[in-house]
Protein backbone atom coordinates (compact mmCIF):
# COMPACT_ATOMS: atom_id res chain seq x y z
CA UNK A 1 0.00 0.00 0.00
CA UNK A 2 1.47 3.43 -1.31
CA UNK A 3 1.67 6.44 1.37
CA UNK A 4 -1.30 8.31 0.31
CA UNK A 5 -3.51 5.40 1.15
CA UNK A 6 -1.76 4.25 3.97
CA UNK A 7 -1.71 7.50 5.75
CA UNK A 8 -4.04 9.57 3.39
CA UNK A 9 -6.08 9.89 6.72
CA UNK A 10 -2.88 12.48 7.95
CA UNK A 11 -2.19 13.49 4.36
CA UNK A 12 -3.59 16.65 3.13
CA UNK A 13 -5.58 13.97 0.78
CA UNK A 14 -9.07 15.00 -1.12
CA UNK A 15 -11.20 13.22 -3.02
CA UNK A 16 -9.57 15.47 -6.25
CA UNK A 17 -6.53 14.30 -5.19
CA UNK A 18 -5.22 11.62 -7.99
CA UNK A 19 -4.39 8.22 -6.22
CA UNK A 20 -0.51 8.35 -7.33
CA UNK A 21 0.69 4.97 -6.19
CA UNK A 22 4.23 3.27 -6.88
CA UNK A 23 3.84 1.32 -3.26
CA UNK A 24 6.77 3.74 -1.82
CA UNK A 25 6.97 3.55 1.77
CA UNK A 26 6.61 0.75 4.43
CA UNK A 27 10.32 -0.08 4.51
CA UNK A 28 11.77 -2.53 6.40
CA UNK A 29 13.20 -1.63 9.80
CA UNK A 30 15.95 -4.01 10.38
CA UNK A 31 17.56 -4.82 13.72
CA UNK A 32 21.32 -4.91 13.06
CA UNK A 33 22.86 -6.83 16.10
CA UNK A 34 26.12 -7.54 15.13
CA UNK A 35 26.59 -3.94 15.00
CA UNK A 36 24.32 -3.09 17.51
CA UNK A 37 26.82 -4.98 19.80
CA UNK A 38 29.59 -3.02 19.21
CA UNK A 39 28.26 -0.15 19.60
CA UNK A 40 26.24 -1.02 22.81
CA UNK A 41 23.04 0.19 21.35
CA UNK A 42 19.74 -1.74 20.40
CA UNK A 43 20.39 -0.60 16.51
CA UNK A 44 17.45 -0.48 13.98
CA UNK A 45 18.30 0.71 10.26
CA UNK A 46 15.47 1.87 8.42
CA UNK A 47 15.88 0.20 4.52
CA UNK A 48 14.94 3.63 2.27
CA UNK A 49 16.76 2.10 -0.25
CA UNK A 50 14.13 0.04 -1.07
CA UNK A 51 11.76 2.07 -1.49
CA UNK A 52 10.79 2.38 -6.12
CA UNK A 53 13.30 4.72 -7.17
CA UNK A 54 15.80 3.74 -4.33
CA UNK A 55 15.50 6.35 -1.98
CA UNK A 56 13.63 8.13 0.86
CA UNK A 57 12.38 11.01 -1.87
CA UNK A 58 9.98 8.67 -3.14
CA UNK A 59 7.41 9.05 0.13
CA UNK A 60 7.45 13.21 -0.38
CA UNK A 61 7.19 13.01 -4.37
CA UNK A 62 4.34 10.71 -4.56
CA UNK A 63 1.96 13.49 -2.73
CA UNK A 64 4.12 16.52 -4.48
CA UNK A 65 3.34 15.11 -8.03
CA UNK A 66 -0.16 14.25 -7.10
CA UNK A 67 -0.87 17.70 -5.83
CA UNK A 68 0.81 18.89 -8.90
CA UNK A 69 -1.57 17.05 -11.14
CA UNK A 70 -4.42 18.38 -8.89
CA UNK A 71 -3.43 21.70 -9.75
CA UNK A 72 -3.10 21.27 -12.88
CA UNK A 73 0.69 21.84 -13.55
CA UNK A 74 2.33 21.20 -17.27
CA UNK A 75 5.35 20.24 -15.88
CA UNK A 76 7.80 18.99 -13.06
CA UNK A 77 11.28 20.81 -12.52
CA UNK A 78 13.73 20.24 -9.67
CA UNK A 79 17.55 20.40 -8.66
CA UNK A 80 19.31 17.36 -7.36
CA UNK A 81 22.10 15.36 -6.22
CA UNK A 82 21.04 12.48 -7.56
CA UNK A 83 18.00 11.22 -5.71
CA UNK A 84 15.45 13.99 -5.91
CA UNK A 85 15.27 13.93 -9.57
CA UNK A 86 15.41 10.20 -9.80
CA UNK A 87 12.33 10.07 -7.63
CA UNK A 88 10.87 12.95 -9.86
CA UNK A 89 11.72 11.27 -13.05
CA UNK A 90 9.88 8.69 -12.01
CA UNK A 91 7.05 9.55 -10.81
CA UNK A 92 6.54 11.96 -13.43
CA UNK A 93 6.88 9.34 -16.16
CA UNK A 94 4.70 7.13 -13.70
CA UNK A 95 1.79 9.70 -14.82
CA UNK A 96 2.90 11.00 -17.55
CA UNK A 97 4.02 14.62 -17.57
CA UNK A 98 7.11 15.99 -18.57
CA UNK A 99 9.77 16.53 -16.29
CA UNK A 100 13.07 18.38 -16.13
CA UNK A 101 16.11 17.91 -13.75
CA UNK A 102 18.81 19.96 -13.23
CA UNK A 103 21.98 18.51 -11.99
CA UNK A 104 25.32 19.65 -10.99
CA UNK A 105 27.40 18.41 -13.50
CA UNK A 106 30.36 15.33 -12.66
CA UNK A 107 29.07 15.11 -9.18
CA UNK A 108 25.70 12.52 -9.41
CA UNK A 109 26.34 9.43 -8.75
CA UNK A 110 26.15 7.18 -11.72
CA UNK A 111 22.87 4.87 -10.89
CA UNK A 112 21.25 8.23 -9.82
CA UNK A 113 22.11 9.39 -13.61
CA UNK A 114 21.04 6.79 -15.18
CA UNK A 115 17.70 6.65 -13.26
CA UNK A 116 16.68 9.97 -14.37
CA UNK A 117 18.13 9.23 -17.83
CA UNK A 118 16.15 5.91 -18.48
CA UNK A 119 12.74 6.95 -16.68
CA UNK A 120 12.57 9.94 -19.53
CA UNK A 121 12.96 13.32 -17.80
CA UNK A 122 15.20 16.12 -19.20
CA UNK A 123 18.48 15.57 -17.86
CA UNK A 124 20.53 19.33 -17.84
CA UNK A 125 23.77 19.67 -16.33
CA UNK A 126 24.64 22.30 -14.89
CA UNK A 127 28.24 23.95 -14.19
CA UNK A 128 27.88 24.65 -10.46
CA UNK A 129 27.03 22.80 -7.30
CA UNK A 130 23.86 21.95 -6.01
CA UNK A 131 22.80 25.22 -4.13
CA UNK A 132 23.54 27.43 -7.82
CA UNK A 133 21.21 24.12 -9.43
CA UNK A 134 18.62 24.80 -6.82
CA UNK A 135 18.26 28.71 -7.16
CA UNK A 136 18.33 28.08 -11.18
CA UNK A 137 15.08 25.39 -10.50
CA UNK A 138 13.05 28.29 -8.53
CA UNK A 139 13.53 30.61 -10.66
CA UNK A 140 12.73 28.10 -13.70
CA UNK A 141 9.55 26.98 -11.82
CA UNK A 142 8.21 30.95 -11.34
CA UNK A 143 9.22 31.43 -15.24
CA UNK A 144 7.38 28.54 -16.57
CA UNK A 145 4.64 27.65 -13.85
CA UNK A 146 6.40 24.17 -13.30
CA UNK A 147 5.92 22.71 -10.33
CA UNK A 148 8.99 22.46 -8.08
CA UNK A 149 9.05 19.34 -6.64
CA UNK A 150 12.99 19.79 -4.32
CA UNK A 151 11.86 20.06 -0.66
CA UNK A 152 10.69 23.52 -0.85
CA UNK A 153 7.62 22.08 -2.46
CA UNK A 154 5.95 21.98 1.37
CA UNK A 155 3.77 18.43 0.42
CA UNK A 156 7.34 17.09 0.35
CA UNK A 157 8.01 17.19 3.84
CA UNK A 158 4.69 16.81 4.57
CA UNK A 159 4.57 13.09 3.24
CA UNK A 160 8.08 12.53 4.49
CA UNK A 161 6.73 12.68 8.20
CA UNK A 162 5.55 9.04 7.32
CA UNK A 163 8.93 7.54 7.32
CA UNK A 164 8.41 8.60 11.62
CA UNK A 165 5.22 7.47 11.61
CA UNK A 166 6.25 3.93 10.28
CA UNK A 167 9.09 3.41 12.57
CA UNK A 168 6.47 4.37 15.66
CA UNK A 169 4.16 2.06 14.61
CA UNK A 170 6.92 -0.97 14.03
CA UNK A 171 8.60 -0.53 17.83
CA UNK A 172 5.40 0.67 19.42
CA UNK A 173 6.66 4.20 19.75
CA UNK A 174 9.39 6.23 19.14
CA UNK A 175 12.97 5.24 19.82
CA UNK A 176 15.71 6.86 22.03
CA UNK A 177 17.85 8.75 19.38
CA UNK A 178 17.07 9.21 15.72
CA UNK A 179 20.33 9.69 13.46
CA UNK A 180 20.12 10.86 9.93
CA UNK A 181 22.14 12.37 7.00
CA UNK A 182 21.91 15.89 6.82
CA UNK A 183 21.70 17.52 3.22
CA UNK A 184 18.90 19.79 2.00
CA UNK A 185 17.94 19.61 5.52
CA UNK A 186 14.66 18.73 4.88
CA UNK A 187 14.01 14.98 6.17
CA UNK A 188 15.72 15.53 9.74
CA UNK A 189 13.16 18.00 9.74
CA UNK A 190 9.96 16.00 8.42
CA UNK A 191 11.02 13.20 11.08
CA UNK A 192 10.87 15.28 13.93
CA UNK A 193 7.42 17.06 12.53
CA UNK A 194 6.52 13.44 12.14
CA UNK A 195 7.24 12.16 16.03
CA UNK A 196 5.93 15.35 17.44
CA UNK A 197 2.47 14.42 15.55
CA UNK A 198 2.14 11.38 16.44
CA UNK A 199 3.16 12.09 20.15
CA UNK A 200 0.39 14.67 20.21
CA UNK A 201 -2.14 12.07 18.33
CA UNK A 202 -1.21 9.99 21.54
CA UNK A 203 -0.12 7.22 19.10
CA UNK A 204 3.52 7.31 20.40
CA UNK A 205 4.42 8.39 24.12
CA UNK A 206 7.88 9.52 23.90
CA UNK A 207 10.03 12.17 21.15
CA UNK A 208 13.71 11.03 20.27
CA UNK A 209 16.58 12.89 20.51
CA UNK A 210 17.58 14.02 16.66
CA UNK A 211 21.03 13.85 15.76
CA UNK A 212 21.94 15.53 12.24
CA UNK A 213 25.21 13.79 10.59
CA UNK A 214 27.08 16.04 7.95
CA UNK A 215 30.52 15.44 5.79
CA UNK A 216 33.05 17.32 7.22
CA UNK A 217 33.69 18.96 3.93
CA UNK A 218 30.12 20.10 3.32
CA UNK A 219 28.39 20.89 7.00
CA UNK A 220 27.53 23.91 7.36
CA UNK A 221 24.77 23.24 10.16
CA UNK A 222 27.91 22.23 12.23
CA UNK A 223 29.70 25.36 11.60
CA UNK A 224 26.94 27.24 11.67
CA UNK A 225 27.50 29.21 8.45
CA UNK A 226 27.15 28.57 4.39
CA UNK A 227 29.68 26.20 2.94
CA UNK A 228 30.55 28.23 -0.11
CA UNK A 229 32.19 24.88 -2.26
CA UNK A 230 30.78 21.99 -0.41
CA UNK A 231 33.00 18.63 -1.13
CA UNK A 232 32.59 15.13 0.10
CA UNK A 233 32.50 11.47 -1.31
CA UNK A 234 28.58 11.27 -0.02
CA UNK A 235 27.33 13.19 -3.26
CA UNK A 236 23.88 12.93 -1.92
CA UNK A 237 24.40 15.73 1.03
CA UNK A 238 27.01 17.64 -1.09
CA UNK A 239 25.55 21.03 -0.36
CA UNK A 240 26.78 24.41 1.25
CA UNK A 241 23.80 25.85 2.07
CA UNK A 242 20.89 24.35 3.06
CA UNK A 243 17.44 25.64 2.57
CA UNK A 244 15.52 24.02 5.26
CA UNK A 245 18.20 24.74 7.87
CA UNK A 246 16.11 26.85 10.32
CA UNK A 247 13.58 23.76 10.30
CA UNK A 248 16.14 21.56 11.31
CA UNK A 249 18.15 23.67 13.81
CA UNK A 250 14.85 23.54 15.60
CA UNK A 251 14.26 20.13 14.97
CA UNK A 252 18.03 19.48 16.67
CA UNK A 253 17.51 22.12 19.76
CA UNK A 254 13.45 21.03 20.45
CA UNK A 255 14.46 17.22 21.03
CA UNK A 256 18.03 18.19 22.72
CA UNK A 257 20.20 16.63 19.67
CA UNK A 258 23.04 18.12 18.02
CA UNK A 259 24.42 18.37 14.89
CA UNK A 260 28.20 16.48 14.01
CA UNK A 261 30.34 16.30 11.25
CA UNK A 262 32.23 13.30 10.29
CA UNK A 263 34.97 12.57 7.59
CA UNK A 264 34.84 10.83 4.06
CA UNK A 265 37.31 8.38 5.33
CA UNK A 266 35.11 7.31 8.27
CA UNK A 267 31.29 7.62 5.98
CA UNK A 268 33.52 4.75 3.55
CA UNK A 269 34.88 2.95 6.62
CA UNK A 270 30.90 2.58 8.24
CA UNK A 271 29.78 1.75 4.47
CA UNK A 272 31.78 -1.39 4.68
CA UNK A 273 30.97 -1.93 8.37
CA UNK A 274 27.20 -1.82 7.56
CA UNK A 275 27.75 -4.27 4.53
CA UNK A 276 30.21 -6.59 6.34
CA UNK A 277 28.41 -6.93 9.49
CA UNK A 278 24.76 -5.93 8.67
CA UNK A 279 24.20 -6.99 4.66
CA UNK A 280 23.07 -3.90 3.84
CA UNK A 281 24.39 -2.16 1.05
CA UNK A 282 23.53 1.93 1.53
CA UNK A 283 25.09 4.95 -0.39
CA UNK A 284 27.38 6.59 1.20
CA UNK A 285 25.28 9.93 2.56
CA UNK A 286 22.86 6.95 4.36
CA UNK A 287 25.99 5.77 5.87
CA UNK A 288 27.32 8.65 7.82
CA UNK A 289 24.87 7.83 9.78
CA UNK A 290 26.82 4.94 11.39
CA UNK A 291 29.55 6.76 10.80
CA UNK A 292 28.56 9.35 12.93
CA UNK A 293 27.25 6.26 15.90
CA UNK A 294 30.81 4.94 15.50
CA UNK A 295 32.52 8.33 16.29
CA UNK A 296 30.02 8.74 19.38
CA UNK A 297 30.70 5.05 20.44
CA UNK A 298 34.64 6.46 20.40
CA UNK A 299 34.29 9.44 21.97
CA UNK A 300 32.08 7.88 24.94
CA UNK A 301 28.89 9.99 24.33
CA UNK A 302 26.90 6.89 23.16
CA UNK A 303 24.54 6.07 25.70
CA UNK A 304 24.79 2.19 26.73
CA UNK A 305 21.75 0.23 25.57
CA UNK A 306 19.73 3.34 23.43
CA UNK A 307 17.35 2.41 21.25
CA UNK A 308 18.75 3.66 17.74
CA UNK A 309 16.61 4.13 14.55
CA UNK A 310 19.44 5.20 11.81
CA UNK A 311 17.61 6.15 8.47
CA UNK A 312 19.61 4.57 5.69
CA UNK A 313 18.45 7.00 3.02
CA UNK A 314 19.08 5.06 0.31
CA UNK A 315 20.44 2.08 -2.31
CA UNK A 316 24.29 1.27 -2.49
CA UNK A 317 23.77 0.21 -5.76
CA UNK A 318 23.24 3.48 -7.07
CA UNK A 319 26.95 4.80 -6.22
CA UNK A 320 29.13 1.47 -7.24
CA UNK A 321 31.80 3.71 -7.96
CA UNK A 322 31.94 4.71 -4.28
CA UNK A 323 31.63 1.53 -2.50
CA UNK A 324 34.62 -0.09 -5.90
CA UNK A 325 36.81 2.29 -4.18
CA UNK A 326 37.65 0.73 -1.03
CA UNK A 327 36.98 -2.63 -1.63
CA UNK A 328 39.65 -5.62 -3.87
CA UNK A 329 39.00 -7.08 -6.89
CA UNK A 330 37.32 -10.52 -6.97
CA UNK A 331 40.28 -13.13 -7.17
CA UNK A 332 40.64 -14.06 -11.07
CA UNK A 333 41.05 -17.53 -11.68
CA UNK A 334 41.42 -20.25 -14.77
CA UNK A 335 38.75 -22.73 -15.40
CA UNK A 336 40.19 -25.37 -13.21
CA UNK A 337 39.12 -27.48 -10.34
CA UNK A 338 42.72 -27.17 -8.74
CA UNK A 339 42.63 -22.87 -9.18
CA UNK A 340 38.89 -22.95 -7.53
CA UNK A 341 40.36 -25.62 -4.78
CA UNK A 342 43.81 -23.39 -4.17
CA UNK A 343 40.83 -20.22 -4.21
CA UNK A 344 38.61 -21.76 -1.71
CA UNK A 345 41.29 -22.65 1.22
CA UNK A 346 40.19 -20.03 4.26
N1 LIG B 1 20.53 10.90 1.94
C1 LIG B 1 20.38 10.81 0.62
C2 LIG B 1 20.63 9.50 -0.02
C3 LIG B 1 19.98 11.94 -0.13
O1 LIG B 1 19.83 11.83 -1.44
C4 LIG B 1 19.77 13.16 0.53
C5 LIG B 1 19.36 14.36 -0.20
C6 LIG B 1 19.93 13.19 1.91
C7 LIG B 1 20.32 12.04 2.60
C8 LIG B 1 19.72 14.43 2.71
O2 LIG B 1 18.38 14.72 2.88
O3 LIG B 1 18.35 16.96 1.86
O4 LIG B 1 16.46 16.14 3.26
O5 LIG B 1 18.65 16.71 4.30
N2 LIG B 1 19.32 14.42 -1.45
C9 LIG B 1 18.79 15.57 -2.23
C10 LIG B 1 18.69 15.21 -3.69
C11 LIG B 1 19.41 16.85 -1.94
O6 LIG B 1 18.74 16.10 -4.54
O7 LIG B 1 18.53 14.04 -4.01
P1 LIG B 1 17.91 16.22 3.09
Amino acid sequence: MGVLKRYGEFLPVTAKTPAVNLEEGSTPLVRLDRIGSDLGVELWGKLEGCNPSGSFKDRGMVLAVAKALEDGARALVCASTGNTSASAAAYAAHVGVPCYVLLPSGKVAMGKLAQALIYGARVIAVDGNFDRTLEMAREASNERGFAIVNSVNPYRLISQRTGAWEVCEFLGGAPDLHVIPVGNAGNISAYWAGYVEFRDRGKSSSLPRMMGFQAEGAAPLVTGRPCPNPETVATAIRIGNPVSAHLARAAVAESGGEFLSVPDDEILDAQRVLAAKGGIFAEPASCITLAGLMKLKREGRLGEGLRVVMVLTGNGLKDPDAALSQVGKPLSIGGTMEELMEALRP
